[in-house]
């Protein structure tokens, strides 16, 4: 009886027990083997909502699924993945929906029940969950130099995205921001390699911890792989032109800490790079990224970049070409996104013999591991266990902490900075009282720009100024939009009536190509503005709320106390007030070059001919610069040697002092300089960077690590070397010399 009892309790317990004691690659290759061509090409098949779903007619309205569409796409063509919003974002509520609505169609009407793998582009914070905690986009979260403010993001993000019911994220951006017109550069952590290592490898390990299946945790996406953000011309989706050698010293090492971090998938480069398109590069997403680097997660084109192979591009002369040439370049999942003509062209070309079965078998081999290491064969529906953690007052308070390290003092003349609270201030400009400016694109909608949907409860500079020394205090006049002067007879006035003038310009929301510009200059109307106000005689704070550096040199000799705070996210406002008015010492500092001229576009670890004679590397504002309202000093820069070998590592100490009477937080830069080389090797380049807190008077000692990675480069054969020499160590004002035998 006990043994039939036993019996019985094994036939109910086998599936799950065979299941569970399967390794994953086990359970990919059983399921593999069930497949007919269609399901597996199926699964290689991504779709945005917009195309299972009812027709809206204005923007912003209602969505609704199309449950018939949806039907078709999953049971008739297979697809695998749906991806993105129609327009605008979702309640948590109504997105539980959306996904319980397509996981039970995948599961229950599908012949083998594969769930689809949901993405969603949650860049800076659940872009498209309403109510989202949304942090200081990249380039303000690389000011930080906090490489737990960057991990921390990540952890927040991932739980907001999953408590939404998404496990897949399309981010972090590892393309390093070396083109400062690009519209994109605001998606980056900054213009330096290791900085960008750093910050994406910390995101991701918030992101994904070191399990995906958890409620809390998803897989993230490197892209766009590689080369995209560095275009000649600075507009978007146009080519980049580099040799290998730069490829593999600048742009290609934050996608190998990406990898190195563990991020599941790939996205594509969007344009190309020396004339091959991003998607059509065999050499790019096969020879290096999966024979060197060893990735082993699945790839995504980017956005329709299939079918432009040859409609744009025009290296395939057919559509069905273009299908067969990036899935054999490497291409495993295709954002197609608007029909199933992926699917169709795919499954012809694999009965034709075109495209080879082992190809397919390995893409949706890929596939398949992720959505097994998400749990989503266990359960694709959305958890509830972080639901109450969503826009918690302790994400908010995360988001304020990020915020108010990205800001960045680029200037104090007089110690105008911090304000005093009993003075009247006139705020104005067109970034002073809207949300949006502050946010950038990829917010509630991918512009970003539609003002009346952001959170009325969130505040702007205008109003956290008033908040914090009362409305009484404040007066206001917008004075100039982006473009155009305004109410100016009112706006002088009202500077007139002022102690202290607090102008914020720069850019409105923006993403991708829309956000393309001609000149890297403030547009005159908001300079002009400056000047009337600056000829007030009143002293003039000004805030720089944008995406990338727009030139104001003409006006930055004659303004007292300069903030740079790119784009600071839904606290933003609140962030800056707390630094005008000294409620916060402010430690951000610059991960770009802040140019001062537009063809003056100079990297900080540029090469020495770039400083030599008449070139000179002379931006507006250094690399790695930013003040604080206390001073610190460095002092005891020590090696504990000073020759080292290739497989030793040299520590580096230093001493770092607040010298002032209020505390602060300092990021500690350590550079370093090869001075010999096969190769021209850069003025100097990060190689460790560290963000501490000082008390009035108290010193810190921070140690640094330097092996033989950091002190490799792309040598004469286009490979990662070493050589023997000198090396020079800055922190600081201070240098020590080591030698490398
Ligand atoms: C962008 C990607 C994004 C994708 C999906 C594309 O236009 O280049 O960064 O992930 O759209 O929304």
């Amino acid at each position: 009886m006990k043994n039939q009892f036993f019996l019985i309790l094994m036939m109910f317990i086998q599936i799950p027990f065979t299941a569970q004691s399967q390794t994953i690659e086990e359970r990919v290759k059983e399921l593999l083997s069930k497949m007919t061509i269609e399901e597996k090409v199926g699964q290689m098949t991504q779709v945005t909502l917009e195309v299972v779903s009812k027709k809206q007619g204005n923007k912003n309205q209602n969505h609704e699924l199309d449950e018939k569409k949806l039907e078709d796409a999953i049971v008739k063509y297979k697809v695998g993945s749906i991806l993105n919003v129609y327009d605008v974002a979702h309640s948590i509520d109504y997105w539980h929906e959306v996904i319980t609505k397509i996981q039970d169609i995948a599961t229950k009407k599908t012949r083998l029940g594969i769930p689809v793998i949901y993405g969603i582009d949650a860049i800076h914070g659940a872009t498209y969950t309403k109510g989202a905690t949304l942090f200081p986009q990249a380039l303000a979260v690389a000011s930080t130099f906090n490489k737990k403010i960057s991990e921390r993001i990540g952890e927040i993000t991932s739980i907001e995205t999953r408590a939404s019911g998404i496990p897949w994220n399309f981010y972090p951006v590892m393309d390093l921001g070396r083109q400062p017109l690009w519209p994109r550069l605001w998606e980056t952590f900054g213009e330096d390699v290791y900085l960008a290592q750093q910050m994406g490898a910390a995101y991701i390990k918030g992101a994904q911890g070191d399990d995906i299946s958890r409620p809390d945790k998803l897989a993230t996406c490197l892209k766009h792989y590689v080369g995209y953000s560095f275009p000649f011309n600075g507009f978007d989706r146009t080519p980049a032109y580099m040799s290998e050698r730069t490829l593999r010293e600048y742009f290609l090492p934050p996608f190998e800490a990406g990898i190195k971090a563990g991020s599941k998938t790939v996205m594509v480069n969007s344009s190309e790079v020396d004339g091959i398109p991003g998607h059509a590069n065999y050499h790019l997403l096969t020879e290096i990224l999966r024979h060197e680097l060893k990735f082993d997660g699945f790839v995504v084109s980017d956005w329709e970049d299939i079918k432009r192979l040859h409609t744009r591009d025009r290296i395939a002369s057919t559509p069905e070409e273009a299908v067969r040439i990036a899935v054999m370049a490497g291409v495993d999942m295709s954002m197609v996104p608007y029909d199933f003509s992926f699917y169709e062209i795919l499954v012809k070309l694999v009965k034709e013999g075109k495209v080879p079965m082992w190809r397919i078998d390995e893409a949706v081999s890929r596939i398949l591991k992720v959505k097994f290491e998400l749990g989503l064969f266990e359960n694709p529906y959305p958890k509830k266990d972080y639901l109450k953690l969503f826009a918690s007052p302790e994400h908010t308070q995360a988001n304020l902490d990020a915020a108010r390290e990205s800001i960045i003092l680029a200037k104090n003349e007089n110690k105008i900075l911090p304000l005093k609270k009993n003075i009247k201030v006139f705020v104005t400009g067109p970034t002073s009282n809207k949300l949006s400016p502050l946010n950038g694109g990829w917010t509630i909608t991918w512009q970003g720009n539609e003002e009346s949907l952001y959170p009325q409860e969130k505040s702007t500079i205008l109003e956290a100024i008033q908040q914090k020394i009362g409305s009484k205090n404040v007066l206001f006049e917008e004075g100039v939009s982006f473009d155009k002067e305004l109410n100016l007879s009112s706006a002088l006035q009202k500077a007139k009536q002022s102690d202290v003038i607090i102008l914020c310009l720069g850019e409105p929301a923006y993403c991708e190509t829309p956000g393309n510009i001609n000149d890297l200059t403030l547009p005159e109307a908001q300079l002009n503005y400056a000047q009337k106000l600056i000829a007030t005689g009143k002293p003039l704070i000004l805030v720089m709320v944008e995406g990338r550096p727009r030139l104001i040199t003409k006006i930055f000799d004659k303004v007292k106390g300069p903030l740079i705070a790119f784009l600071p996210g839904m606290e933003g406002g609140n962030a800056i007030a707390d630094i005008l008015f000294g409620d916060v010492n402010p430690s951000g500092k610059l991960p770009i070059s802040y140019p001062k001229y537009p063809n003056a576009i100079v990297h900080y670890d540029y090469k020495p001919i770039e400083n030599s004679g008449e070139n000179k590397y002379d931006p507006l504002l250094p690399f790695g610069f930013g003040l604080s309202y206390t001073q610190f000093s460095y002092s005891n820069l020590k090696l504990n040697k000073t020759e080292m070998t290739e497989d030793d590592e040299i520590i580096v100490s230093v001493d770092v002092k607040n010298e002032g009477s209020i505390a602060g937080k300092e990021a500690v830069l350590m550079y370093v300089t090869d001075l010999y080389g096969q190769v021209s090797r850069p003025n100097k380049q990060l190689k460790g960077f560290e963000k501490i807190d000082l008390n009035p008077g108290e010193t810190k000692t921070v140690q640094f690590k330097i092996n033989k990675e950091h002190l490799s480069f792309i040598g004469l054969e286009n490979k990662r070397i070493i050589e023997p020499g000198e090396f020079i160590v800055t922190i600081g004002n201070l240098q020590q010399k080591f030698y490398l035998k």
